[in-house]
């Protein structure tokens, strides 16, 4: 099992976002990319998922292309290859439990309902939500809803979860917890992880890989050791605010 990247490359118009990013991921690593807003870490991961097209380079997902791939075709990559948005993607007029059951539904076809409801407080449990299943996610939260679309990926039991800013938003505490699981997830399932961010005090503590992103191309690249000794003006930058105690 491997994903790689090779040469992406993603314009919109005559901006250039991503300019030929290259990058492997190991199995069960937790891998952090790092870079200021706009940088295109959303764009990146879009296009592993497929909900963007690549202009250029190749997804190879164990040595199979499959940037090129049509919907249809990409339905097994979407169970394997699970994505955390950045904004809580939920139905609005679905229920928390409805929103899991969906996408279990979709790709576990087979499993009774009393297993869905199961799978689903399980998940929840995970997130630190409890008694939300019949709630519609307006009556959450905004990093409660954040939780439930966390949930609601990682319910599908992918190889590879990519994370977009999955503790932006979130209280230090709640964000505590959402780093653990992330290494819970990696160090007792084996799942992949790509986290996007741009919080380095993040990436410090869970990262085993970190990648700075910068005007669409891979300025640095190490261990989170490595990373701190880094002599790159945008990695001494991110260093400096962890120190001052911001994330931003
Ligand atoms: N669908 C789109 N059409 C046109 N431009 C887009 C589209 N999606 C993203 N962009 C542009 O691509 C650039 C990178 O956007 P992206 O959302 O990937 O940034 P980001 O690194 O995720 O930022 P943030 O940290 O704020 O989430 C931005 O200039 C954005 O305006
Ligand atoms: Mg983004």
């Amino acid at each position: 099992m491997s994903l790689e990247i090779v040469g992406l490359k993603k314009s919109f118009g005559t901006k250039v976002v991503l300019n030929k990013i290259s990058f492997g991921l190991k199995k069960g690593e937790i891998l952090f990319i790092l870079g200021r807003s706009g940088t295109g870490k959303s764009v990146l991961l879009k296009n592993i998922v497929g909900l963007l097209k690549p202009d250029d380079g190749q997804i190879i997902l164990d040595e199979k292309e499959i940037s090129k791939l049509s919907e249809k075709e990409y339905f097994p990559i979407r169970k394997r290859c699970g994505m955390v948005f950045q904004q809580p993607a939920l139905f609005d007029s679905l229920t928390i439990y409805e929103n899991l059951a969906f996408g279990m539904r979709k790709h576990f076809p087979k499993l009774s309902e009393q297993e869905y409801r199961a799978r689903a407080e399980k998940y929840l449990q995970m997130v630190h939500l409890e008694n939300v299943e019949e709630k519609l996610p307006q009556q959450l939260s905004f990093g409660m809803q954040k939780r439930a679309s966390l949930a609601r990926t990682i319910a599908i039991e992918p190889e590879y979860l990519l994370y977009d800013e999955p503790t932006t938003g979130l209280d230090p505490v709640t964000t505590t917890a959402i780093n653990q699981l992330i290494q819970q997830l990696s160090r007792q399932l084996n799942v992949t992880s790509v986290v996007v961010s741009h919080d380095m005090k993040c990436a410090l503590d869970i990262a085993d890989r970190i990648i700075v992103l910068s005007e669409g191309a891979i300025v640095a690249e190490g261990t989170p050791s490595q990373l701190k000794t880094s002599e790159v003006p945008l990695v001494k930058e991110f260093l400096k605010e962890v120190l001052e105690g911001g994330s931003q």
